[in-house]
């Protein structure tokens, strides 16, 4: 027996059903439906064997040229189903806008690129899975598209260091994606790194709050203190953090408990305040990787993160398009912020969240578990990759939170191998499963392999 024929029974014209047992297919195929209405795409929604009922979506009438005009069909009984050619997926893709070909797509026996849309990149992309299931890979793959396909700015917040090399083509890459990377204008700074590559920020050039708060300083229980800082003035000779010391002993009134306060929290020592006092915002790049992973502190980075997102939404009325790329996304904007410098920039990432796109301030966040992210940033999100999932919780969690992703495509998850992936949102046509492509870079950060000889035909 066919299992991959079979009719189907639409009364609406907007969903169609069929009999599960004639279907051995995933959820998330493209289906063809040949109505004597006149034949459609439609796109498989559940078919799990056992349920009663298998069920789809109508997505578009197929018209004279083959292109796939989207809208509802005339209800329709008993008409044959069989899936998608490849010829017909990848140009259903192209109609759609979708260039930026991350992997491939399996659906039903015919493969073909995975493309997603860059113009659904102008909202909040939300990359979840569990540890080791392949996210900073992807996330790699879909930087390189971007850099290659489009001109929007990139800003990534990157704490291991795995995007070091997000401007280096790897030996094996195809010649033209090789030289676009090589035009691109990126820039790797580095904690702790020496002159131009070092990530460095004037304390005296941070808006007020972000100051009290590498300070720890809080308003109400930290009152007479946060007070004496609102009144402190800072000149435009105070680089660093010893010369803000400096100036608190010295000037009138003396307010000793701050300066107390600097020394005790050893803020003086962090490598992220530049030494030379008329230090200079660097000028802006193309695509800029922050690699905090070798500051000493876990306050630093966040120093980082907050100089970005502050000096993004001081400038918004600019509407310069800027994606923001935060990898280990929980550390930044955590559900339960902890420190003062979590607080203020968890605060800073949701009024982006909300308010960002209109600005043109996009954010893209990785993380192991949405649980750990906070909600109202998550919620924002219209764009999702999934990755493995194992635990079914986070996956229902996942349901609650992207209501516009079929549960049966959710519930595949946790059989992802590596580098398998849902793709569902404003940048992809359909919601799509499938498998993430190789990098066109060398990755930062990956695990060391065992050397071995080259092998004799010299590849
Ligand atoms: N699609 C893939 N193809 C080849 N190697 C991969 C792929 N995805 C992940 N890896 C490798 O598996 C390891 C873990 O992947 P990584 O992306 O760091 O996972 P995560 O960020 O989810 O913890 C890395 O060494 C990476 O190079
Ligand atoms: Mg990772």
């Amino acid at each position: 027996m066919n299992t991959t024929h079979a009719a189907a029974t639409s009364y609406d014209g907007r969903t169609f059903t069929f009999d599960p047992d004639d279907w051995t297919g995933r959820p998330g195929e493209l289906v063809r439906v040949d109505p004597a209405s006149g034949p459609l795409v439609g796109q498989v929604r559940d078919a799990r064997p056992g349920r009663r009922i298998g069920t789809g979506l109508v997505l578009g009438m197929v018209v004279d040229d083959g292109t796939v005009r989207l809208g509802h069909s005339e209800p329709f009984a008993s008409a044959p189903m069989r899936p998608l050619t490849t010829a017909e997926l990848t140009s259903f893709q192209e109609q759609r806008g979708a260039q930026l070909v991350v992997g491939s797509w399996r659906s039903g026996d015919v493969e073909t690129p995975l493309a997603l849309r860059a113009q659904g990149f102008n909202r909040h992309t939300f990359l979840c899975g569990q540890s080791g299931s392949g996210k900073t890979y992807a996330l790699g793959v879909i930087l390189e598209q971007l850099i290659m396909h489009t001109e929007l700015p990139i800003v990534v917040l990157d704490p291991n260091g795995d995007y070091v090399h997000l401007g280096t083509p790897r030996p094996d890459a195809p010649p033209a994606e090789s030289a676009a990377i090589r035009a691109a204008d990126i820039v790797v700074r580095h904690g702790r790194a020496d002159g131009e590559e070092a990530i460095k920020v004037a304390f005296v050039h941070m808006p007020r709050h972000v100051q009290a708060a590498v300070l720890e300083l809080d308003p109400v229980r930290d009152r007479e203190e946060y007070n004496q800082w609102l009144h402190l003035q800072l000149t435009s000779g105070v680089g660093t953090m010893d010369d803000v010391t400096t100036a608190l002993r010295n000037g009138p009134p003396a307010p000793r408990a701050l300066g107390q306060r600097i020394e005790n929290l050893g803020v003086a020592e962090w490598d992220i305040w530049p030494w030379n006092l008329d230090h200079q915002e660097p000028p802006p790049h193309r695509v800029t990787v922050l690699d905090v992973s070798t500051f000493r502190t876990a306050q630093e980075p966040l120093v980082t993160a907050l100089d970005v997102v502050e000096r993004l939404w001081a400038n918004r009325e600019d509407r310069v398009p800027t994606l923001v790329v935060i990898d280990e996304a929980h550390n930044l904007c955590p559900a339960a912020p902890t420190t003062p410098l979590q607080t203020i920039l968890t605060d800073r990432l949701i009024q982006i969240a909300a308010e960002g796109r209109k600005y043109g301030i996009w954010l893209l966040l990785s993380t192991q578990r949405p649980s750990k992210v906070h909600p109202q940033v998550t919620s924002q999100c219209d764009n999702l990759v999934l990755m493995r999932m194992n635990s079914p919780a986070d996956v229902e969690e996942l349901g609650r939170l992207f209501g516009f992703v079929p549960p049966s495509m959710l519930e595949v998850s946790p059989t992802f191998a590596q580098g398998e992936l849902l793709v569902a949102g404003v940048f992809t046509p359909v919601p799509i499963e499938g498998r993430v492509g190789p990098r066109i870079t060398v990755e930062g950060g990956s695990d060391v392999r065992v050397p071995m000889p080259p092998a004799p035909d010299g590849h």
